[in-house]
């Protein structure tokens, strides 16, 4: 009967909208994530290995430890009722920007141990073949160092997708506001709920079996 009902009036669309925000919010903070703990990582790892950059460094180090110690629903909020408090700006922005910038604190510890990780003996053989510093990063270290990251960069994309869930705090109508409003207007906990986790759960399924299979792949281009 639920799925009739489903089917018959217009609740499915709470479900297909919410899916579309939440894709749409996954995919914009991941990318943003991304680049920015990109720069964020390539700053702590230049002072870490040269000791230049210091005062840059410090204000990375900073906003790591802010976004990391606090809880990105209220990261989330002051965003929305704080900073953008006076201007009128759609939520999905928000959203989008929270999340990409809690993202981008994760990933910067994600490829700042990628680097960390890659042997300094492969540092020194670039700089004996002549390679200046950026040369031996861009094509020496990088390389091994992204091979490194990839299943902690599939995770952290995992962890956000589940993540932009909490997104209902700011009104924003993602896949979990699209059931909870169903639950609340049908007075029928279980479907909504359950049609939302199987969504979840086989969207995180789909993407672990793309990570591995790239992961597989670049582990053969190895040999
Ligand atoms: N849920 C925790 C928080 O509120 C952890 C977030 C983890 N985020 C991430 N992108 N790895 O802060």
């Amino acid at each position: 009967r639920f799925i009739m009902n489903f089917i018959k009036d217009d609740r499915w669309h709470y479900i297909a909208d919410g899916l579309k925000v939440t894709l749409i919010v996954t995919f914009c903070a991941v990318l943003i994530g991304v680049v920015l703990g990109f720069l964020l990582a390539i700053v702590r790892s230049t002072y870490d290995k040269t000791g230049k950059l210091k005062l840059l460094n410090l204000i990375c180090q900073i906003y790591i430890t802010v976004i990391r110690g606090t809880p990105v629903v209220v990261q989330l909020l002051i965003i929305y009722f704080v900073i953008f408090a006076s201007v009128d700006v759609s939520k999905t922005i928000v959203a989008i920007l929270a999340f990409g910038m809690n993202s981008s604190a994760y990933v910067a510890e994600i490829f700042r141990s990628g680097i960390m990780a890659v042997d300094n003996g492969q540092f020194e053989a670039g700089r004996s073949l002549g390679f200046n510093y950026r040369q031996t990063m861009i094509y020496i270290i990088m390389p091994q160092a992204f091979k490194n990251v990839l299943p902690a960069l599939g995770n952290e994309f995992i962890v956000l997708l589940k993540e932009t869930s909490v997104a209902g705090y700011i009104a924003l109508q993602d896949l979990t506001k699209g059931g909870d409003i169903i639950r609340s207007r049908t007075y029928d906990a279980l479907m909504p709920l359950m049609a939302v986790a199987i969504i979840y759960l086989v969207m995180v399924m789909i993407f672990s079996k793309l990570v591995s299979m790239l992961e597989r792949r670049l582990r053969n281009s190895d040999h």
